[in-house]
């Protein structure tokens, strides 16, 4: 039910051919059952986000509850964030009747459900007032009418914060702050500063500027607390038109009129700036409906037209724009209004999280908007300039909090393999990164996990430097170092890149040292290896569906074992290998996705491992194109997407995370998936029958759709015909299921896919019975070893770190070092972690394993003989409509098979 409404027509008619997609866009989406999404007044990346504050005694991330009691509309807020609140500052609070406390509870219910609409938001106040909102990037409008009786108000005050009521101490705390009210000439304003700090990222001290115009002249008191900053004790409360305090403080502004519309600036430099930017953004007059009707043509112009289609589905067109529209509301673009340092760099602020983000957000933020994208790298690099650490996370101008590795390592990588160039200094960005990998980071104490710093970098570097695997003297060991070795192979991309080989080769050694934590011990629902946890004894027990507390000082942040050990995404073929070669790797993925598999599970995810609402579960559907089932990475995927995303209040499977879920779905829908800090994206299967993305440049890349019956004939149905059949790319028949940056995204491309109810043996040569006989994976770019390397041989020649090198003998390395280095494992399982041991090879199991695999090669080759003709691209056209003319298959063909007629071996 797009809605749109009178003021949306108008603008469509404003600006002519761009059409009103922010129709689409339901904000409400993701709000409620922990989405946390915001749904108040934006522009992208813009830095005022307007909107109401609810009380329910649980925490309000985004100020917005779907329950509650308004306390306050505020200017500054976050989307899709959890830990604790951050924001909900630089509020207004219409209140009716005579006042005799404004420190005092004045939060009342809703009279009716808040309405939002892209640049629109209105709440009704049981109060018997209604507020209508709009805004630009750093100021913000807002429309009271006051329809009960009695005196009318608008409380001003500075102190207000979004709480947090998990007890965590991770509480905003307001500091102090200012107020005064001016009288220019009859017009009567106020300006002034507040001051706050911790929050998730437990930031120190920053402060915001603010400046509010009223439309109409009111009368003023203002008011100072008694000191004690969480009680509502009055002090003063006065004509006296400036206070400047360290206690709760603010002004009460009355009115005549029953309609009053006060603007509002912010600035994080000044005061005098608040008030530039409010009347430089929404001057005096300037109505709410004029400020509506830009926000909306801005969404309409800078993002939502950048993914267009002819198609009319409603629901598809709602996930498509919404998700757009969430994924743009952070980070936030605070150019000119950094007060920590001056650069002629951009600034960009309200990083939550690159560990969220790094996956999916980040290479398509690169993809829509690679303007913005190149000065967010650059403003990346900038914060190392002159903080000394890249963020992983960042908020009110402070690094923090870091949940597993230094993740904007990957992103740089991602940016500079696409070819990210323009006005990034690429020798400072890898400088960054090497910062990152080689220094440790001063320890911040964070009571979640004081062992090293949750601020930046990486706290637990000392272990990986020294063992190449993290012991559990650090929190979070293996999740850490899972993350690390992804970290340090985007140093390693990136020094490549540079021609910086020595470091390179450094880097992808140190890439591989995920491997120290595989042990082949660990076994879980009949499959024996997984990433866990090991001290210099060597390894320690270890359940792998269980992530014991799964916080930050347990061995797995937030996810399971089961799942962390699929994270290996660089270096996928010796992770195969490890589990036992891409059949039992596919079984592997197969449990992951099977119902009632995993304990702890959500009952709302049939109780998989897989876990839809969390981001180290998100390439995992994606991985079977390593093992040769493009099929199933499709019909995984897009059944948890279909199942797990609706354009509804509830309708994201977990917490937005600042766009990172949206984006796991956008992909989906686009049918492409990114393998972040390399230039590959994996085939999937697109939503539409066309979609054009608008890559900047006047480059497109356009995907069409074709969906086909059963047999390559008849029209598909849109619910089931989702299995790629064919793909052209520039009228070539394509016959991988990956494509690179350079293949479609660099200059734009075309690409035509057919699509059908049933796998096609045929796609991207998908259906040898054994991969490797035609099927070309897509890269594992660290690994020296295949995927039918055995896993003794991998377990024999771990990677170490520098200068305790394995001699060719097979001896400890240096000898100073050697004793020190207890990264071996001995392939038999033995949990002793000695790397002396020598393996004989168990003979029975090599002959068995050798036999299965001879007889795969039968079975191969007969399959080629028999499906030889189908091959032949005459075949290939006659069989489907964009191709040939006829959706009649000639003769000579034979049917396309199906994967139920596959030979298993
Ligand atoms: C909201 O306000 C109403 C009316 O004052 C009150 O009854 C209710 O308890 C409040 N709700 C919360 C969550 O405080
Ligand atoms: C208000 O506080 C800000 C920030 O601390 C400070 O720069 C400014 O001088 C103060 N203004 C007044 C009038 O006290
Ligand atoms: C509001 O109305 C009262 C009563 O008529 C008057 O005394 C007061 O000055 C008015 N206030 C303003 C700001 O015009
Ligand atoms: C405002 O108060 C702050 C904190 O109490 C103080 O540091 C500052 O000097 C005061 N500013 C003025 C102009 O009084
Ligand atoms: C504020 O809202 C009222 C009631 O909807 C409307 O008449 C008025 O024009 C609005 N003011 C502005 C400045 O948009
Ligand atoms: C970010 O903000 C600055 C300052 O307002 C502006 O010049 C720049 O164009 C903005 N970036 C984007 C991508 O809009
Ligand atoms: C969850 O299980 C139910 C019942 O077996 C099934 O109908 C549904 O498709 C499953 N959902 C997903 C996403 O697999
Ligand atoms: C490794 O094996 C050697 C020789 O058997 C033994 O001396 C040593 O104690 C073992 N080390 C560990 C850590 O078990």
């Amino acid at each position: 039910m797009a809605a749109i409404s009178p003021l949306g027509l108008l603008a469509f008619a404003g600006f002519a051919l761009s059409a009103d997609l922010a129709g689409y866009v339901l904000p409400l989406t993701g709000s409620s059952n922990g989405g946390n999404t915001f749904p108040g007044v934006s522009r992208p990346f813009g830095m005022v986000k307007l909107g109401p504050d609810l009380y329910t005694g649980s925490d309000s991330y985004s100020g917005y509850q779907p329950t509650g009691n308004f306390t306050g509309f505020s200017m500054l807020h976050e989307s899709g964030t959890g830990g604790a609140p951050k924001y909900g500052v630089v509020s207004q609070m219409p209140v009716l009747g005579d006042i005799d406390n404004p420190l005092a509870d004045h939060s009342v219910p809703r009279a009716a459900p808040d309405y939002a609409e892209v640049g629109y938001y209105k709440s009704s106040l049981a109060s018997g007032i209604s507020v209508e909102l709009a805004a630009t990037e750093r100021a913000g409008l807002l429309n009271y009418t006051f329809e009960g009786t009695g005196t009318r108000n608008i409380i001003v005050d500075v102190s207000h914060v979004l709480p947090s009521y998990r007890g965590m101490g991770l509480e905003q705390h307001y500091l102090g702050g200012n107020i005064s009210v001016i009288n220019d000439q009859g017009t009567i304003y106020y300006q002034g500063s507040g001051s706050y700090d911790n929050g998730w990222n437990r930031a120190p001290e920053w402060t915001v500027f603010f400046c509010g115009y009223f439309d109409s002249e009111p009368t003023f008191k203002t008011f100072l607390g008694d000191g004690d900053n969480t009680g509502s004790g009055l002090a003063q409360y006065s004509t006296e038109s400036e206070l400047n305090s360290t206690a709760r403080l603010g002004a009460v502004f009355s009115f005549n009129a029953s309609t009053v519309v006060s603007r509002v600036g912010v600035s994080f430099i000044s005061a005098d700036q608040a008030c530039d930017n409010v009347n430089d953004q929404i001057p005096d007059g300037m109505s709410l409906s004029a400020v509506r009707d830009a926000t909306r043509q801005v969404w309409n112009s800078q993002v939502l037209s950048k993914i267009t289609t002819t198609d009319t589905d409603a629901t598809n067109l709602q996930l498509l724009y919404t998700s757009m529209y969430h994924m743009h509301l952070i980070p936030t673009n605070k150019t000119g209004e950094n007060p920590l340092w001056t650069s002629s760099e951009p600034y960009y602020d309200d990083i939550f999280t690159l560990w969220d983000l790094f996956r999916c957000s980040t290479p398509l933020f690169h993809v829509l908007q690679p303007v913005a994208y190149e000065e967010y790298i650059r403003s990346l690099i900038d914060i190392w300039r002159h903080e000394g650490y890249l963020p992983d996370a960042r908020s009110s101008f402070y690094n923090g909090a870091t949940q597993g590795g230094s993740n904007a390592d990957n992103v740089l990588a991602d940016a500079y393999v696409k070819g990210v160039r323009g006005k990034v200094n690429w020798e400072d960005g890898y400088a960054a990164m090497q910062k990152d990998a080689e220094v440790t980071p001063a320890n911040n104490n964070d009571p979640r996990d004081p062992s090293s710093s949750t601020k930046e970098g990486r706290g637990a570097l000392p272990d990986w430097l020294n063992y190449g695997y993290i012991t559990p003297t650090y929190g979070r060991s293996v999740s850490r170092a899972v993350e690390y070795a992804v970290n340090d192979f985007g140093l390693y991309q990136v020094a490549k890149g540079l021609g910086k080989t020595d470091d390179a080769e450094k880097y992808l050694n140190r890439s591989r040292f995920w491997r120290n934590h595989w042990n082949a011990n660990l076994s879980s629902l009949g499959f024996s290896g997984f990433l866990g946890p090991r001290d210099t004894d060597g390894f320690i027990a270890q359940d792998p569906l269980s992530c014991g507390g799964c916080y930050w000082g347990d061995y797995y942040y937030e996810a399971l074992p089961w799942e962390y050990s699929f994270n290996a995404h660089h270096d996928i073929n010796t992770l195969i290998a490890l589990t036992g070669g891409v059949h039992e790797f596919a079984r592997r993925l197969e449990m992951v996705f099977t119902p009632g598999k995993n304990p702890t599970g959500s009952p709302a995810f049939n109780k998989t491992i897989f876990n839809p609402g969390n981001e180290p579960s998100f390439t995992t559907p994606y991985l079977y194109h390593f093992a040769g089932r493009p099929d199933l990475a499709v019909l995984r995927s897009r059944t948890a997407a279909k199942a797990y995303y609706h354009p509804t209040p509830d309708g994201l499977p977990g917490n937005s995370d600042a766009g990172a879920m949206e984006t796991w779905l956008l992909w989906a829908m686009i049918g492409l998936y990114p393998i972040t800090g390399q230039t590959t994206f994996l085939i999937g299967s697109p939503w539409f029958s066309d979609l054009t993305i608008s890559l900047g440049g006047g480059k497109k890349l356009h995907i069409t759709t074709t969906m086909v019956g059963e047999g390559g004939k008849g029209p598909g149905d849109p619910n089931s015909a989702f299995y790629v059949q064919l793909l052209m790319i520039n009228d070539k028949r394509w016959t991988k299921s990956w494509v690179t940056w350079n293949d479609i995204f660099a200059n734009g491309a075309e690409m035509e896919f057919v699509l059908g109810p049933e796998p096609s043996l045929d796609w991207a040569n998908a259906g040898r019975p054994q991969r490797g006989q035609g099927y070309e994976p897509p890269p594992s770019p660290a690994s020296e070893f295949s995927v039918d390397a055995k896993a003794s041989d991998i377990l024999e020649n771990l990677p170490r770190p520098a200068g305790q090198e394995k001699r060719a003998d097979g001896a400890a390395g240096a000898a100073t070092t050697a004793e020190t280095w207890d990264g071996g494992q001995s392939p038999g399982g033995d949990e002793d972690g000695n790397r002396t041991r020598t393996w004989y090879p168990k003979t029975t199991k090599d002959l068995a394993a050798a036999l299965a695999g001879l007889t795969g090669l039968l079975l191969g080759v007969l399959w080629i003989q028999r499906r030889k003709n189908y091959t032949d691209r005459t075949c290939l056209e006659a069989q489907f409509a964009p191709l040939g003319a006829a959706m009649t298959k000639q003769e000579k063909c034979e049917p396309p098979l199906s994967f139920h007629d596959r030979e298993e071996v």
